[in-house]
């Protein structure tokens, strides 16, 4: 007796399993990017051809997209306008190694979207897509609550968020009138590593290793740029797997 009515439920089970998975849409879940140009994005902007050129020559321009694409947090970029680079000491771009300039270039680039509130009350500091020898560099925002009014600081840079150049999930655009400059850049040129009983926040827990072989082939990025980009990509194919996985239950 009992028998059938196992099979029973098995059966209505394996049909609606399907009937509530096929309501989600049926794209590869995690990139609900459509075609974003930031090429677009920052010309549209008219005063963001200095970024533009610095984020082409590091290669951050082509990289940003296979993010956004791998990644269901979505992004946020802020932009230093052409007024902001002309306000450097001279030579100060010049002056950085390659590697220095993706890291300057990263240190824009937060692996998550925020809208301009979530800035306001997000908590400080915000890892940034930069990394230091202690980790993720961190931005710390600032704001009032019912103003869209948003600071933004490196340490020794302190800003503010001029306007949005785009501000919807998964990516947002926010202008700045300064190059957020890494306060490590205008440290003490230590060694790579900083020594001393470090007061550094613990380490958020890093998903194990991800499987590796990934069919993108861009493993190769042009810099060391510390963990958290492949740590994105990781928990992206981690989701895109149990996913897969989900269809074929
Ligand atoms: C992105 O926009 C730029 C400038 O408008 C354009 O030249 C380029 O072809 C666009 N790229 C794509 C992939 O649509
Ligand atoms: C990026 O650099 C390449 C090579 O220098 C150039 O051909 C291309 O037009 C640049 N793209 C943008 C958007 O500046
Ligand atoms: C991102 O994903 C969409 C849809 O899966 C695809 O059409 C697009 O070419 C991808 N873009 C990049 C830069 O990989
Ligand atoms: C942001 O910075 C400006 C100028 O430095 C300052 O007047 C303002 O009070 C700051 N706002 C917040 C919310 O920190
Ligand atoms: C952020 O604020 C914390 C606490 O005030 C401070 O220790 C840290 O140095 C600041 N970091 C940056 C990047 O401004």
């Amino acid at each position: 007796m009992a028998a059938p009515l196992i099979l029973l439920s098995l059966t209505h089970l394996l049909f609606l399993l399907p009937s509530t998975l096929s309501q989600t849409p049926s794209a590869p879940a995690p990139g609900p990017a459509g075609p974003i140009n930031l090429t677009a994005i920052l010309v549209q902007g008219g005063q963001y051809s200095a970024f533009l050129r610095l984020l082409n020559q590091t290669q951050v321009l082509t990289q940003l997209p296979n993010q956004l694409n791998n990644s269901n947090q979505g992004m946020t970029l802020l932009a230093p306008t052409d007024n902001a680079f002309q306000n450097l000491p001279s030579g100060t771009l010049n002056g950085l190694s390659e590697d220095k300039k993706v890291k300057l270039v990263l240190y824009h680039v937060l692996p998550k979207y925020y809208s301009l509130e979530d800035l306001v009350t997000v908590s400080n500091p915000v890892p940034t897509q930069a990394g230091g020898s202690k980790g993720s560099l961190g931005l710390n925002f600032s704001g009032r609550a019912n103003s869209n009014q948003v600071n933004v600081s490196s340490g020794v840079v302190d800003t503010q968020i001029t306007n949005a150049l785009r501000q919807q999930f998964p990516f947002a655009v926010y202008s700045v009138d300064q190059v957020l400059i890494p306060s490590e850049f205008s440290e003490a040129p230590a060694p790579e590593s900083e020594s001393g009983p470090s007061s550094s926040p613990p380490v958020a827990g890093k998903p194990a290793k991800a499987p590796s072989g990934a069919e993108d082939g861009d493993g190769t990025s042009p810099a060391n740029n510390g963990g958290g980009r492949t740590v994105d990509v990781g928990v992206g194919l981690v989701g895109g797997v149990v996913l897969f996985c989900m269809a074929f239950l």
